[in-house]
Formats: C-alpha cells, sequence, structure tokens
C-alpha cells in the first residue's frame, strides 16, 4: 500500500490549477442514465471515486469513452481534467452491486435515475462507514413519496415505477446526494415535484445546470426549495464540471499553515466564503480574482473557532483540514461537528505529531503549540488525510502517512501539485 513521506516545514509557494469538482462530477455522470442520448462532460477529475463511478455505469451497459484533455497554456496543473462521453442508450442492467457501492457511498446516486429511466433499479445499501452511519432513509422516502414500490431486501434498495409521479417532498436534515438522487428522479415524472429543506451546496447548482441543459424543468436550485416539472425524455449535452471547493480550501489551508503564498487558478471564491473568512480570521491575506484565489500568510496563524453545518456555512469536509491549522496557530479554537457523529478521527492522529486538542463529544478543543514533530500516522477517511498532509508540511522532521488510498480518491495528482509548491513530498510503495 502506498504512503506518503513528507520532509515539513517548508512555506509553500508558487501557483497551480484547482481539478473539477469530485462530488459534483459524481452525481453528474449519473445524470448521464437519464437519456439515451450521449452526454459529455469536461474538466473531470482524475481520481479513483470518478473511476470507480465510471466502472460501476460500464456495467449497466452505459458505453463510457475517456479522453485526457489538453493542459491549457500557463497552468501547472498535473493535468487539466479528463473529457468524458457517456452513452447510456444501451442501458440493460440496472444494477449496483455491494463490492461497488461499498467502497464509494456515492453510488446510491444511480439509484434516482435508474427508476426513472429504467423503471426499476436494485442498489446495494452503502452500510456505514468511517465517518458515521450515513443512512440513505431520505431518499427512500423521496422516492416512495413519487409513486416508487421500494423494498429493502438482502441488503439491497429495490425499487420499482413504471413512471414516477411528481410530489411535494421534505426531507428531514439537509442532504446533499438525497437532494441530488431526488431532483434527478423527477425530472422525468409525470408532473411537478417540489423538494423542500433542499441541500443548497454549488454542486447541487451544478448538477441542475447540466440537467437544463439536458432539457429538464427546474427552478430554484441554490435556494432550499426546488421546483421540477417533469418531462418526457431528456437529451444530450456538453458540460463543464465545476471547480473542487474542497480541493481548493484544502490547499489554501496547506498554505495557510506553512506560512506561505499561493496562488490557485481555476478556481474562484465564491464556493468559498465561509472558508476564506475564517482564513482571514487566522490573520491571511486573501485576494480573489476572477478565476483564482491568492492566499499570504503571516508567520503564525491565529486560532478560529468553527461549526460545521450544511452550505453555505462552514462545509464538515474542511473541518479537519482547520483543526490542523489550529493545531499550530497562537490559542485555542473550538471546533463543533454537527453533520456527521464520527468525524474526529484525525484527531488523534494530530495529537500523535504533538498537537494539543481534548475532545468532547461532537466538540474539539484545539490548543494551538508552537511546533509539531514529524511521525507515522494513519490515514482513515479522505479530509482526516488531507488534514495529516498538512499537519505533516508544518511538522520538523519526515512525516510518514499510511493507507494513502484515502487521499487517491479525492485529491487528483496531490504530491505533483504540493511538489510544484514547493514541498518535499514522495509517495513511497
Ligand atoms: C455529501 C458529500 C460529502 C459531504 C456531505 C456533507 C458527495 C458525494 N458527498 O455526502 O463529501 O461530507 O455531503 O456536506 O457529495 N442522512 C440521513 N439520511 C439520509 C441522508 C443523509 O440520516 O437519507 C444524514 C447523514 O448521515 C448526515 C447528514 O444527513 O449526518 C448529511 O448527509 P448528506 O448531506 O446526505 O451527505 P452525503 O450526501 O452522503
Amino acid at each position: 500500500m502506498d504512503k506518503l513521506l513528507i520532509a515539513g516545514g517548508v512555506p509553500l509557494a508558487g501557483e497551480i490549477a484547482i481539478s473539477g469538482a469530485k462530488n459534483a462530477a459524481l452525481p453528474l455522470l449519473c445524470a448521464a442514465l437519464l437519456t439515451r442520448e450521449p452526454v459529455t462532460f469536461t474538466n473531470v477529475p482524475h481520481l479513483n471515486d470518478i473511476g470507480t463511478m465510471l466502472r460501476l455505469l460500464a456495467q449497466m451497459g452505459v458505453k463510457v469513452s475517456r479522453e485526457k484533455s489538453e493542459v491549457p497554456a500557463g497552468t501547472q496543473s498535473a493535468g487539466a481534467g479528463d473529457t468524458v462521453v457517456l452513452d447510456a442508450s444501451g442501458l440493460d442492467n440496472a444494477v449496483a452491486p455491494y463490492e461497488m457501492v461499498k467502497t464509494m457511498r456515492a453510488s446510491i446516486l444511480v439509484l434516482g435515475p435508474l427508476v426513472a429511466r429504467a423503471g426499476e433499479a436494485r442498489v446495494s445499501l452503502p452500510g456505514g462507514c468511517a465517518i458515521g452511519a450515513r443512512p440513505v432513509d431520505q431518499h427512500i422516502k423521496g422516492l416512495t413519496a413519487m409513486g416508487a414500490e421500494v423494498a429493502v431486501e438482502q441488503g439491497y434498495v429495490h425499487a420499482k415505477a413504471t413512471r414516477l409521479k411528481g410530489a411535494r417532498l421534505f426531507t428531514d436534515m439537509v442532504t446533499v446526494t438525497g437532494t441530488e438522487n431526488l431532483m434527478m428522479a423527477a425530472c422525468l415524472a409525470q408532473g411537478e415535484t417540489v423538494i423542500e429543506n433542499a441541500a443548497r451546496e454549488p454542486e447541487v447548482v451544478d448538477l441542475a445546470n447540466c440537467l437544463v441543459a439536458m432539457g429538464a424543468r427546474i427552478s430554484g436550485a441554490g435556494g432550499d426549495v426546488i421546483r421540477i416539472q417533469g418531462v418526457e425524455a431528456l437529451h444530450g449535452a456538453t458540460h463543464r464540471i465545476m471547480p473542487d471547493r474542497i480541493e481548493t480550501g484544502t490547499y489554501l489551508c496547506a498554505a495557510a499553515a506553512t506560512g506561505g503564498d499561493v496562488r490557485l487558478t481555476g478556481t474562484s471564491s465564491a464556493y468559498l466564503d465561509a472558508v476564506i473568512d475564517k482564513l482571514m480570521d487566522c490573520g491571511c491575506e486573501v485576494l480573489s480574482e476572477r478565476d483564482a484565489i491568492r492566499l499570504k500568510a503571516p508567520p503564525r496563524l491565529t486560532a478560529t473557532s468553527i461549526r460545521t453545518a450544511p452550505y453555505p456555512a462552514f462545509p464538515t469536509d474542511m473541518q479537519a483540514q482547520f483543526m490542523a491549522i489550529n493545531a499550530v496557530a497562537d490559542g485555542t479554537a473550538v471546533i463543533r461537528e454537527t453533520i456527521f457523529e464520527n468525524r474526529f478521527m484525525h484527531a488523534v492522529e494530530l495529537i500523535r505529531l504533538g498537537a494539543d486538542i481534548r475532545i468532547d463529544g461532537n466538540t474539539a478543543f484545539v490548543k494551538g503549540v508552537p511546533k509539531l514533530d514529524g511521525a507515522t500516522v494513519m490515514a482513515t477517511d479522505l479530509r482526516a488525510s488531507a488534514s495529516l498532509v498538512i499537519a505533516g508540511l508544518v511538522a520538523q522532521g519526515e512525516t510518514l502517512i499510511e493507507r494513502i488510498y484515502h487521499l487517491d480518491r479525492g485529491y487528483e495528482a496531490l504530491e505533483n501539485k504540493l511538489a510544484a509548491l514547493g514541498a518535499r513530498v514522495r509517495r513511497v510503495k
């Protein structure tokens, strides 16, 4: 299993390009199931989760072609994203098997499109994952309200409907993939569907934009009430995947923690208000350009408290990275996690590097220390791994991060991008 070896202590400096967003690409690829015509996606990131999703779609009979795009002049990225064309005209197997779903919870996103287009789906229940139980009851509740017959048998969700019917849907909590699944299903339903308490994440808006380009009639995406007028069929389209706001935020944190000065291109501060606000509280200077962000960090950050909540509040996917930067900031920060019940596993690993962190339920108290010391640590989930990378970049001496397959799920060419910013980082087999 690959490991990442980091020799810390170098302030990050320079420019890199941000990749397409994993969490936008995953539902977008599933949206291609909704039509018999080919759908073309550009700016698709090179990530293991994308590979898993494409394999899942291929075994359903979707024709997948993937082409590497050219790297635009002036960027130092490892790649400028791929172009992926999906042709679901031959869809013949509406099943998402356990072996694929267990490695990537987002596989549940095929459920809504499959029932809507094929009239039937069998999708394995994702089960728990390291950060919490993460049930899919809201996805099932919504499809049932739209007239689907849904049974959970032998670990699979089995849903059937000759044609879904528009309905008023209310989710008990704000759920991102739940909103996306129901929005996709509603595109081909008969009549109007209203999703109340909808997720407002930019990735939901990106999906809605693509669906509209495919002929869907959607209004209100980005707000908490989304209205969808069902249509008989959708058609092909070409869609560019939005930049990854969590990758952007992660590199901003890495630059902040190391006292660096970086410029990130192909991204926008528009999706990151809550994160940038906190980085400025820490003492960083952040300059927003039209398609780029520059961050200059002070020699030592000031501690800043955060509380995670659905967009536009502070994202849970940036919580671990802020724990790492607070670990070396001046002062004490209080970090409250309100989305997932078990998302502090990085804390014990940060403590191994010398951080002073106390956990009480969903709250972490982080007392900044002047320095961290390199050690061997273990990555436990995607964003936890990112926090260990940031800590490793700051720590004195060498940090060896084990189980970095989590990072390969969500960060394209991580070591190349860090190296382009001057970090001393190397993948070891
Ligand atoms: C998405 C993101 C993930 C991010 C999360 C929260 C993707 C592919 N993943 O995950 O990176 O951390 O949003 O911003 O976009 N819940 C239920 N029942 C349901 C659905 C959700 O109880 O049917 C709960 C979850 O357990 C969690 C909360 O609702 O506590 C929010 O989860 P949700 O927004 O659904 O997360 P995901 O869409 O899985």
